[in-house]
């Protein structure tokens, strides 16, 4: 049995708790209960689960909760829209949701609902609180309201034509077509959403949270200072201006009935708006697991509490959690969070996640074409840094880098080694290898590790690993166990070469724990050691507990099942049941009328305005083109159309041009046509092109061109 080997000191930050053990409280911002988690929802969850692990392997009481966001207009809409309750559509989403959770190993320690009767009782408290402190206003105000549907509109739920550029069927807020910004008001022919009908102004009370009273101001100006990433700490500067500026804004905290939402105490139809509930959901999801498990939690929320509280977002949220949440929690008598570290979005090929283009990918299509979601983990990781940068998921880029660090450069190092020491020395270990200088250095390198987990800085926890499995894989191509294998002689230096590479296996799994939580749970049974944790790292492997038989722990990627997640998530082009019904909205005419005139339409072959919507026809400019080897039908395309990177596109109009003639122009694409594999390669797209009724005549073949003043980029309606 050999002795403790020593790792340098742990480089945690101060505790909270006199023993060392800090308590902590953690979260992720909460999925709207009306939709699929997506690996775009993922990254979050994965950030915050490393994060959690990370301070489990500490020792440290932490406890990770979670619940769905299941209240507001959307939701209830929707319910509506399946012909099901609310209540009953939230207990399905919840099931999903869980489900994905848990397929991608996101160890919440509860995973509950805002629809809960301890949200309920924390909310009205809370309002009780701050009712108290003199910081809830009531005032009329004017708002767009639905007289077909009877009910207030949010502006999301109001169109209509852009009043700068006249685009049609345009959001209350922006225009996606010119850009410009404005309010709901300026929208010409404006419609409802939800009925088709024109909304009118009505007044009603609300129930308003003063942020613009002094005591918000000041209290936010001070708790700011605390904020770990700076541009957060920049942006709240933005919102809370310069000192006497008074810019923050009042919020209204109630929404009109009806809506699905708790009701305001002593305020008979009005409810919180979503927003309030939400993140009092956090502690909701927490106080119920309290009561399950016997935690006093009024030692973990109230002011004053020793325990540490973060929240992970995504910062477009951060508006929410930076001034609304701190200050909501200041003033009813809890404890403010410690810090909220918000992250960037998930772009796909360095472009917004696409249905059209198979990229918005949910978490049940990867489980479905069997990618393991400790791939995407480990690479969203490897990804990850404590900023709000965006981070791009290259699917190419992606299996090449998990074959070749998870597989290539990590298994492969116990696969060479665990053979050897199973058969020639009983799967033990030879006690005096524990001391080689190679597993000196990984030891002392383990503590860095940790701390940069701890700090966000996964891509450089991962960096770090994978320079230490390059090191180990050096020593193992060095010392060529399968060459001292072949002579008896070399029975000792064999047992070395086995024993120094498991030893370092041991050392890299506790390294890539926090991020492949399922793998390393094999790995552990596999070395037949308990479950690791970071002081473990000079606890090495012993002659006294010989390792078991070693099973297959890894597979590479498989092209083919990247194929199949992308077909999995393309969606046809085809009107659908949504398409048909927002052209529903479009028409403004009496609902039963419209219905019958839909049916006729499709029964014609007539498409909605809607529908035609739906096809993304771009500017594109030809910058290059070649002949395809081997068609003589094709020309391959090089497409700008104002996006960072070009498009491949095949063509059939090699009988009709030269490719040096066709480099320069300008034509008209289809932008958002599924890619398709095709002989040659991938085709990102269609040119639009006339022809003849007799296709095979040369002079029959016309690509669109489009007049020289229009762009590459620039929308054809
Ligand atoms: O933006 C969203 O998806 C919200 N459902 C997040 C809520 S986070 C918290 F405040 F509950
Ligand atoms: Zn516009």
């Amino acid at each position: 049995m050999s002795a403790p080997i020593p790792a340098s000191a742990s480089a945690a930050p101060a505790t909270s708790a006199h023993d060392g053990r800090r308590q902590i409280l953690v979260t992720s911002a909460l999925p709207y209960a009306n939709g699929q988690i997506h690996i775009g929802h993922m990254v979050e969850y994965i950030q915050t689960d490393i994060w959690v692990r990370t301070l489990r392997m500490h020792g440290h009481e932490v406890y990770y909760v979670g619940a769905d966001d299941t209240h507001g207009t959307p939701i209830m809409l929707r319910a509506e829209k399946e012909s099901t309750t609310p209540k009953q559509l939230i207990e399905r989403v919840w099931k999903e949701h869980k489900r994905d959770f848990d397929s991608f190993g996101i160890s919440f320690d509860n995973y509950y609902s805002t629809d809960a009767e301890e949200n309920r009782v924390l909310c009205n408290t809370i309002y009780g609180a701050l009712q108290q402190a003199g910081l809830i206003d009531a005032r009329d105000i004017e708002q767009a309201y639905d007289p077909v549907k009877e009910m207030f509109l949010p502006d999301r739920f109001i169109k209509g034509e852009c009043p700068k550029c006249g685009a049609k069927d345009q959001y209350g807020d922006n225009c996606e077509v010119c850009g410009s910004t404005y309010q709901p008001t300026e929208l010409i022919n404006p419609y409802s959403v939800v009925s088709g009908a024109t909304p009118i102004r009505k007044t009603s009370t609300h129930y308003f949270f003063r942020l613009s009273d002094p005591r918000c101001e000041v209290f936010l100006r001070g708790w700011v200072s605390g904020l770990a990433q700076p541009e957060a700490t920049n942006k709240m500067r933005e919102w809370l201006g310069d000192q006497g500026e008074a810019k923050l804004a009042d919020w209204d905290i109630s929404r009109d009935s009806p809506y699905f939402g708790f009701e305001i105490p002593g305020a008979p139809g009005k409810c919180f708006y979503v927003w309030v509930d939400a993140p009092v959901g956090y502690y909701a999801s927490f106080k119920n697991l309290a009561d399950r498990i016997g935690l006093s939690f009024d030692d973990w929320v109230k002011s004053g509490s020793k325990a540490e509280q973060y929240h992970f977002i995504g910062k477009d949220i951060l508006y929410f959690h930076t001034l609304f949440w701190p200050a909501t929690l200041e003033f009813s008598g809890h404890r403010t969070p410690t810090n909220v570290f918000a992250h960037g979005f998930l772009t796909m090929d360095g472009a917004k996640m696409s249905k059209s283009r198979g990229t918005f990918i949910t978490a049940q299509s990867v489980i479905d074409t069997g990618i393991n979601p400790e791939w995407l983990r480990y690479y969203f990781a490897a990804k990850l840094n404590s900023t709000m940068e965006d981070i791009d998921l290259n699917l190419e880029d992606f299996q090449a880098r998990v074959n070749s660090d998870l597989v290539g450069k990590y298994v492969n190092i116990a696969s060479r080694a665990a053979g050897f020491l199973i058969k020639r020395f009983d799967g033990c270990v030879q006690d005096s290898a524990m001391h080689h200088a190679l597993l000196a250095d990984m030891r002392a390198a383990i503590p860095q590790i940790a701390a940069y987990y701890e700090s966000r800085e996964y891509g450089r926890a991962l960096r770090t690993t994978m320079e230490l499995a390059d090191a180990v894989n050096a020593y193992v191509d060095t010392a060529k166990p399968w060459e001292q294998a072949k002579d008896q002689v070399n029975a000792v230096a064999l047992h070395e070469t086995c024993s120094v590479s498991l030893e370092a296996f041991r050392l890299l799994s506790l390294a890539l724990k926090p991020v492949l939580p399922k793998l390393i749970e094999a790995v552990e049974s596999f070395l037949s050691i308990a479950p690791l944790a970071w002081t473990d790292a000079g606890k090495p492997l012993s002659s006294a507990s010989p390792v078991n038989a070693y099973k297959h722990l890894t597979t590479r990627i498989d092209p083919k099942q990247i194929e199949a997640l992308l077909a999995a998530n393309r969606e046809s082009l085809q009107p659908c049941a949504e398409a048909a019904a927002s052209a529903k909205a479009a028409v403004k005419k009496d609902a039963k009328q419209e219905a019958k005139e839909d049916v006729k339409h499709e029964e014609s072959g007539v498409i909605s305005i809607d529908d035609f919507a739906k096809v993304d026809l771009r500017i594109a400019k030809i910058v290059d083109c070649k002949a395809v080897e081997g068609s003589d039908k094709l020309l391959q395309l090089t497409l700008d159309i104002g996006e960072e990177k070009t498009r491949n596109v095949f063509s059939g109009i090699k009988s009709a041009y030269r490719p040096e003639d066709l480099v320069g122009r300008l034509t008209v694409m289809v932008a958002n046509l599924a890619p398709r594999k095709m002989k040659f390669g991938m085709s990102e797209g269609m040119v639009l092109a006339v022809s003849a009724t007799d296709e095979k005549a040369e002079s029959g073949l016309y690509i669109l061109e489009s007049h020289s003043g229009t762009k590459p980029g620039m929308r054809v309606k």
